[in-house]
């Protein structure tokens, strides 16, 4: 057989791959050696391959969690050969004119494609260990770029705030000189974090989407993890702690509102109840009833012990990205921009429907029950309300934030200025401080009523600004 270097094969290959003007850096065997699986090429399949490509419902038949799955391939055959890049399927797959892979994506960035090229070239070594493999979250010791804050809580003493950054959770002394604490999850990212009203827990709810939902249950204290657990096939959104706070009701991407235990021996009960991705479940006073809003722009309201659908209390013409509940008032904010209270009794109340199950809908009470807030300036994105429930904080894509009474929804503080957009907001349990976590990764918190900023930071310890590492 006649014998070819890599170099002429390389060559080869290039010239049947890519058109000569855009021909692949050389492959040099110094640095590729240096090429981790674990640590440079494990983090690209994840972000860009890994939510189409793994388990039952792999596509292609191929599943990119583990080396031997990369080698085994598709139904196509091997994703490549050990040392021979270029040839390969996967290099096919993601380079070129209008790469094919990833599908529906901005394609693979030069420098990713070299590390890919890189690592199979020096032999496709795959140094994880066995624990890590495939769902590792990957939490950096310093951050080159601020992650969102997704999410904030205060403490029920006000003592502490907590910001979702990512993966992990960031609690923040606002009382002494304590630095930041960081509390890591298995989520990829996460969407809500909640104390419980004793003090006692904190809830941080996030996932892998497409994979998993994930709830941690943490001692806020020492930060140990309490109770952890997947729930459903996708991620899970905002919720709440019941009242009791014996569980947290979350929504899913897979369009159900979940009640789960912290005792993780508990059952974890599902209702499916909206059309598509719920974004936020809430707790109504006395813990009878959970209020659900979706991106099938409705608003419901069901039983906690039968999770049955008590009402879909409304329809908005866009959708709903958060709730909130007291006693007597259900209120459900998002891209429509007007928040609406809804008068539980009345709305509930000798209920005329016309349809059936998911369908059901009053025949002419709702302007009864149904009470608009002032217009905001943007679309809605969080609403939270005081520990006492008394108030409710509404924050969105606009540069401000308003606080209103929930009673009779009149404005009692209004916040300018704000970073822009706000993802998640919070308010302490008497209502007289006000936390914000914006998309550029700032957190904030304010005196109310008169919105006097006391302190902000970005919560996540940051590199220096040196030279800068690889691709990502
Ligand atoms: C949004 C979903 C999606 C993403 C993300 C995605 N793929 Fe795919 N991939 C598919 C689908 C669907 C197929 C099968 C049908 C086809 O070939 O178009 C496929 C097929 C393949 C195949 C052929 C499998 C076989 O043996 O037939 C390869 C190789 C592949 N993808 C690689 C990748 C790589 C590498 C990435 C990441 C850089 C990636 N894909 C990201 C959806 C996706």
């Amino acid at each position: 057989m006649l014998r070819i270097s890599i170099f002429t094969a390389i060559l080869i290959s290039l010239g049947s791959l890519v058109r000569a003007d855009d021909a692949l850096p050389a492959l040099d065997k110094e640095t590729a050696g240096k090429i981790s699986y674990r640590a440079d090429v494990w983090p690209i399949m994840k972000r860009h391959c890994w939510g189409c490509h793994s388990g039952g419902d792999a596509k292609g038949g191929l599943s990119v969690d583990t080396v031997a799955d990369m080698l085994k391939g598709g139904d196509g055959g091997a994703m490549f050969e050990v040392g021979k890049p270029d040839e390969s399927a996967l290099l096919e797959m993601i380079t070129g004119d209008e790469p094919e892979m990833p599908q529906k994506q901005p394609p693979l960035s030069a420098a990713k494609i070299q590390i890919l090229r890189q690592w199979i070239f020096a032999g496709a070594k795959d140094d994880s260990t066995p624990g890590d493999v495939g769902r590792a979250v990957h939490i950096p010791e310093t951050y080159r770029f601020a992650p969102a804050v997704t999410s904030v809580a205060f403490s029920s003493d006000g003592s502490v705030l907590a910001a979702a950054c990512r993966s992990e959770v960031v609690l923040i002394d606002l009382v002494g000189e304590q630095p930041p604490r960081r509390l890591p999850t298995d989520s990829d990212l996460l969407s809500h974090v909640e104390f419980s009203s004793d003090g006692k827990l904190l809830a941080a709810i996030g996932g892998s989407p497409a994979h998993y939902g994930e709830v941690r249950f943490f001692n806020p204290v020492d930060g140990t993890v309490v109770s952890s657990r997947r729930v459903s096939h996708d991620t899970l959104f905002r919720g709440g702690f019941a009242p009791d706070n014996n569980a947290i009701a979350v929504g899913g991407a897979d369009g159900a509102a979940h009640v789960i235990p912290v005792d993780p021996k508990g059952e974890v009960r599902s209702f499916d109840l909206h059309s598509d991705w719920v974004m936020d479940v809430a707790y109504t006073g006395d813990g009878m009833m959970l209020v659900t809003g979706g991106r099938d722009k409705s608003t419901k309201v069901c039983s906690v012990e039968t999770g049955e659908l008590l009402r879909s209390v409304d329809g908005s013409t866009e959708w709903i990205c958060s709730v909130a509940a007291d006693d007597q008032f259900v209120i459900g904010a998002g891209k429509a921009r007007i928040p609406i209270s809804y008068e539980l009794k009345i709305a509930l109340s000798g209920v005329e429907v016309s349809g059936a199950g998911n369908g059901a809908r009053p025949i002419s009470k709702r302007a009864q029950y149904a009470k608009n807030f002032e217009t905001q300036s943007g679309e809605i994105l969080d609403i939270a309300t005081s520990g006492d429930r008394k108030l409710v904080a509404i924050a969105g894509a606009y540069g401000d934030i308003r606080v209103y009474k929930i009673g009779d929804r009149q404005r009692t503080a209004l916040i300018g200025n704000t970073p822009n957009p706000v993802y998640g907001v919070a308010l302490n349990a008497d209502g007289t401080r006000l936390a914000l976590g914006s998309k550029s990764g700032q957190v904030q918190v304010y005196e109310l009523p008169e919105g006097k900023l006391i302190k902000s930071l970005v919560p996540v310890p940051m590199a220096p600004p040196a030279e800068s590492v690889t691709a990502q």
